[in-house]
């Protein structure tokens, strides 16, 4: 059986490449033209969606209504501090969508419209999805889509709403340096990476793009890999440089009413120019031009830059870098030579400078043994493979992190506020732990991130809110103990997966650990109880029952009691109602959204089936007229007042075609060429009468003439035919006789016929003539010879004197020949 091919998907903010797993190993697919990225630009009209790279060829004509960039606002509230800063490079209005997302204001359809990022990056992820299909030609149901490290809970959720918008299975939100990780060490065995027992092989990872910049640096044992730091910063990429060296560029072009900065059209002109520009001086270091015709008002930009001119313009850009490679160094408490490997990943890790302050950091030049654009890509595709079960992958572990503290806090009426860290900063991902909670009624837990840095970055560092519903105090009015499952889930997900609470009953036997919080229900402390998560088992259930250390106060508490005599009790778990309020949309929003998407993609597709119908029309038109006027092909089989009307037919449609044509429905083309198609459809026919009856006729000619040969065979005395009867000969004879009149009768009138004119008799009519003959003559020209008579056995007896002639002589013995 056909194993379904899964996919992994890098996510860029330039643009996305999409690796696949299948039985043949991991590729990286072609698109619809023939590129291996395709650009992360979604495109809207008044007729229809355009996404990647057709999206991306239109975008001087269509500025306003092509979204790019997107990536970098998926999952953030209006209001973020990073929105204002994006809406300063994008071309098109940002707005707050009715959900508080950020909205795309376009003019789509006819009509102005607002597109949330999330329905944005839907459409993107459906086209990643067809290409994967066209290329595969299968469908794709399930993939991994890789992430920056940097992204919050909210835009990771915002990111599988996306997907499943897109109706495409996420098995893993991979952090991308994670996945070129992966991509590293599958195909390494124990001769490149050490064994258990070993040190590890620490590896960098430096993924340099077009939006932001993540270090990571991981330990990696032969069959596994943990990651042990990141950092990034998370606005500092490839276009960042661009931005620089085109202000910088555009300074001494700009006049006053002139400026290309705050002209969209030139600004996006420029961007692209420059972006060349700073490719190619990764590998000069001479100054190179950057030309840009009729910029703005006519006017053409000419200018030059070298490597060193760009270096120290872009030095603050160069020292934030630094000073994320060295943060990483530093947080991973390593030494410079504990590393053993840099690798690089994203296109801006080609920038010499970059790779230059990557060796004074590291102090080793770095490497590129993984593609650099493509690995994130393959290790997505890889890691689907092995969560996929129709994938047998080679044994690989990844223990992924966590970048950001993560806090809970509580605090209600009569509970006194309290905060603790769930997760500290680079905690294994996935991980559950189970924190106990005592309570007398319902309470509401609040994730936080404890990061200073996300509350600074985002102005916000809520991560979601869980309401634990159903507790009540116990028979004597004291709390409860409740507890309560959180966990990093495979996406890096924060959420409350379970709360129990376990209610005392009667007083006639329990366990001495409930002895115990009885004896401690007044404090309302928490005690934690953690566990690793396996992360190739899928039960938690069984993994909760191991528990580590983590324990505060309460555990100290409970501890002690559990010496003590205390009465015993009954305990029933019940199961607790969660109301999570997360930035997920609801079920009902994605459903809302998914069946938006499904319109969007029939109109798209019956305004492919329009343009196809046009271009199909317009087609014909060029392709007849031709034809009728070729008197090697249909000239000489049209009458002459047909041919006339087909030709002004065929311009007055040209003409319409160009003109009020240009934009109409499917089905005014499709009549038009239909009326078209009627008129030639005659000659076109004749045509091929004209040209197979002939040879019908001639292949029924050649078969007649085999028969008539073996007649004229058995007439002559040809042993091949002495076995016929005379009867058999005559009837053979006498249907060649009715045939070959037949035949001659009906090519006379076919070649008395005008090619302007129907032929009397076609093709097929000799053909069916020639199989009747054949199946009842064949009989007879294939007609087996008998067998010739067997000698009788006494024959062949010894020692007869007749037995000399046929005896073969024995070996040695003299034989006469003649
Ligand atoms: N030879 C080069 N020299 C300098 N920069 C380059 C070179 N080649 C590509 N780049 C830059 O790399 C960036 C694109 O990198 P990449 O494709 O890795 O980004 P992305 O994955 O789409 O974005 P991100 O990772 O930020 O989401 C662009 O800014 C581009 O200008
Ligand atoms: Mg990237």
């Amino acid at each position: 059986m056909a194993t379904t091919p899964v996919i992994g998907i890098d996510f860029g903010n330039e643009s996305c490449f999409i690796g696949v797993a299948r039985a043949g190993g991991i590729e990286v697919i072609i698109n619809d033209y023939s590129q291996r990225d395709t650009p992360s630009f979604v495109a809207l009209t008044s007729k229809n969606r355009m996404m990647g790279t057709s999206a991306k060829n239109q975008i001087i004509t269509n500025i306003s209504n092509t979204v790019f960039a997107f990536k970098r606002l998926l999952g953030l509230r209006f209001d973020d501090p990073l929105v204002a800063e994006e809406q300063k490079h994008l071309p098109q209005t940002l707005v707050a969508t009715p959900e508080g997302e950020v909205g795309f204001r376009v003019w789509y359809l006819g009509e102005e419209a607002v597109l949330g990022v999330r329905q944005i990056v839907a459409m993107l992820l459906t086209k990643v999805k067809d290409i994967a299909e066209a290329a595969l030609e299968c469908k794709v149901f399930e993939c991994v889509l890789a992430v920056p490290y940097f992204f919050t809970d909210a835009q990771r959720r915002a990111l599988l709403d996306a997907a499943a918008i897109a109706d495409i299975q996420v098995l893993r939100l991979l952090n991308e340096p994670s996945a070129a990780a992966v991509a590293y060490g599958l195909y390494r065995t124990s001769t490149d990476l050490p064994n258990a027992e070993q040190p590890p092989r620490h590896v960098a990872f430096v993924d340099f793009g077009s939006s932001a910049l993540q270090v990571a640096i991981s330990a990696f044992h032969k069959g596994k890999v943990k990651m042990l730091a990141c950092t990034f910063d998370s606005s500092l990429g490839g276009r960042s440089f661009d931005i620089a060296i085109a202000h910088q560029l555009a300074q001494g072009f700009n006049k006053p009413g002139s400026d290309v900065t705050k002209n969209k059209r030139s600004w996006i002109r420029l961007l692209a120019e420059v972006d060349k520009l700073k490719r190619q001086m990764s590998a000069n270091i001479s100054a190179l031009p950057v030309n840009v015709e009729c910029l703005i008002d006519e006017r053409d930009f000419a200018a030059k830059m070298k490597r060193s001119e760009m270096e120290e313009l872009c030095a603050p850009l160069l020292e934030r870098v630094e000073r994320t490679l060295r943060r990483c160094l530093a947080e991973s408490g390593l030494k410079q030579e504990d590393i053993s490997e840099i690798e690089l990943i994203g296109g801006s890790t080609r920038i010499p400078a970059v790779k230059t302050l990557i060796e004074q950091v590291f102090g080793k030049p770095p490497s590129t043994t993984l593609n650099q654009d493509e690995c994130v890509a393959r290790g997505a595709a890889i890691m689907a493979a092995m969560l996929s079960p129709s994938f047998k992958v080679r044994e690989f572990s990844l223990t992924d992190l966590q970048p950001y503290a993560i806090s809970l806090s509580w605090g209600g009426e009569d509970v006194e506020h309290g905060e603790m860290e769930v997760f500290p900063k680079f905690h294994s991902v996935p991980f559950s732990k189970i924190l106990t909670f005592f309570r007398k009624g319902p309470f509401v837990l609040t994730a936080r991130y404890a990061d200073p840095d996300v509350g600074q970055i985002h102005k916000s560092d809520t991560i979601s809110q869980f309401h634990i519903q159903g507790v009540k105090p116990g028979a004597q009015g004291e709390a409860q103990k409740v507890k309560v499952k959180v966990r990093l889930n495979l996406h890096g997900v924060f959420q409350v997966v379970s709360a129990t609470m376990m209610e005392k009953q009667g007083s006639s036997q329990s366990t001495s650990e409930v002895t115990s919080e009885t004896a401690n229900a007044e404090t309302e402390s928490m005690e934690t109880e953690t566990s690793t998560e396996n992360q190739e088992s899928s039960s938690d259930t069984t993994k909760m029952d191991t528990t580590e250390g983590e324990s505060q106060e309460g555990d100290k508490t409970a501890a002690a009691a559990t010496q003590s005599n205390h009465p015993k009790q009954i305990v029933k778990a019940v199961d607790l109602h969660v109301d999570s309020k997360t930035s997920s949309f609801t079920q009902q929003q994605i459903q809302e959204l998914t069946e938006r998407e499904a319109g969007f993609r029939s109109v798209d597709n019956q305004e492919r089936d329009r343009i196809d119908s046009k271009n199909a029309l317009e087609e014909f038109v060029l392709n007849i007229r031709g034809r009728v006027n070729d008197s090697d092909d249909l000239e000489a089989y049209i009458e002459p007042n047909v041919r006339d009307e087909l030709v002004q037919m065929a311009d007055s449609t040209e003409n319409w075609l160009y003109d009020e044509g240009e934009d109409c429905k499917k089905n005014e083309y499709v009549e038009k060429l239909q009326h078209l198609q009627n008129l030639a459809a005659p000659a076109q026919q004749r045509k091929r009468d004209h040209e197979s009856t002939p040879r019908a006729a001639e292949s029924f000619a050649a078969s007649l003439n085999r028969f008539k040969k073996a007649h004229m065979a058995y007439h002559a005395g040809d042993a091949a035919y002495d076995h016929w009867t005379p009867e058999e000969a005559k009837k053979l004879e006498v249907a060649l006789a009715e045939k070959m009149s037949w035949l001659d009768a009906n090519m006379s009138r076919v070649r008395s016929t005008l090619k302007t004119k129907d032929l009397p008799i076609k093709a097929a009519a000799f053909l069916s003539e020639q199989q009747a003959f054949e199946s009842s003559m064949n009989p007879v020209l294939n007609k087996p010879k008998p067998q010739p008579p067997t000698p009788p056995a006494e024959a062949a007896q010894p020692g007869k004197p007749e037995d000399a002639a046929n005896a073969t002589p024995a070996a040695g013995e003299k034989m006469d020949t003649e």
